[in-house]
């Protein structure tokens, strides 16, 4: 079993490479991936640039190219819940794309023919998760995620879209990633550790808690790997 782990910014996936053995960095499509062995699990990291069209480019590779059997998305977003607080762990139950607009054409915010508003995770990594998550003593709140292109910093757009579509965190990948996974049927969890509260305070909060948020959600993910790898049996089908 080969697991793909995903991150944005060079910072979300640095805490990984510091932990995992047998690293070797390959170029390729103009970017860099690491193959590296967690706790004896083949994984593939990389960060793939901010945003959904790097990142679905990068999660299409990591399943196509490299032939990830899972992917896991380690992260920081803004929280939308008063519940979330900075450092806190929320997990995708569903995702959206609050960007995505043809309402002009009478279409519900988020949807495009074909498509759909809200992607949902893969429920045994969810399992996986709530499992770790108990057994570290870890708080782990499971939500909505809405994906965009844009870093949101005022409260009347977190409002707008929290409105829109129950959502409980906001950032700029996890819809793309998780779309992708869900068209190759690859199971995926995208993790975000809270950096901001998407408010006029946010870009600063982000500079300030980047790099110890996303430590909070890498240090995570690695459990999981090793969860993952002591249930690696329900995965032998892909779901
Ligand atoms: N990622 C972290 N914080 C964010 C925010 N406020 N908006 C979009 N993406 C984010």
């Amino acid at each position: 079993m080969k697991i793909a782990i995903l991150g944005a910014m060079v910072e979300e996936i640095e805490p990984l490479l510091e932990k995992v053995e047998n690293i070797k960095k390959i170029e390729y499509a103009k970017n860099s991936y690491y193959e590296a062995v967690y706790k004896g699990v083949e994984v593939v990291i990389a960060y793939s640039k901010i945003g959904c069209v790097y990142s679905t480019l990068s999660a299409t590779i990591l399943i196509e190219h490299f032939k990830c059997d899972i992917l896991l998305f380690s992260g920081v977003a803004g929280a939308i819940n008063k519940e979330l607080k900075i450092g806190d762990l929320i997990y995708a139950k569903r995702l959206c794309k609050h960007d995505l607009d043809i309402t002009a054409f009478g279409h519900p915010p988020g949807f495009v023919p074909e498509g759909k508003v809200y992607v949902y995770s893969d429920k045994r990594l969810i399992e996986i998760a709530k499992r770790v998550a108990s057994k570290k003593n870890i708080k782990l709140i499971g939500g909505t995620i809405a994906t965009g292109d844009q870093f949101i910093s005022s409260e009347e757009k977190k409002q707008e879209i929290a409105k829109k579509f129950e959502a409980d965190a906001i950032e700029m990948e996890g819809y793309s990633v998780a779309l992708v996974c869900d068209s190759f049927g690859v199971p995926f969890f995208i993790l975000r550790a809270i950096s901001d509260s998407a408010n006029m305070d946010a870009s600063f909060d982000f500079d300030k808690f980047l790099e110890k948020s996303a430590k909070i959600s890498a240090d995570f993910i690695l459990e999981m790997v090793e969860e993952i790898k002591n249930s690696k049996d329900i995965f032998e089908q892909k779901g």
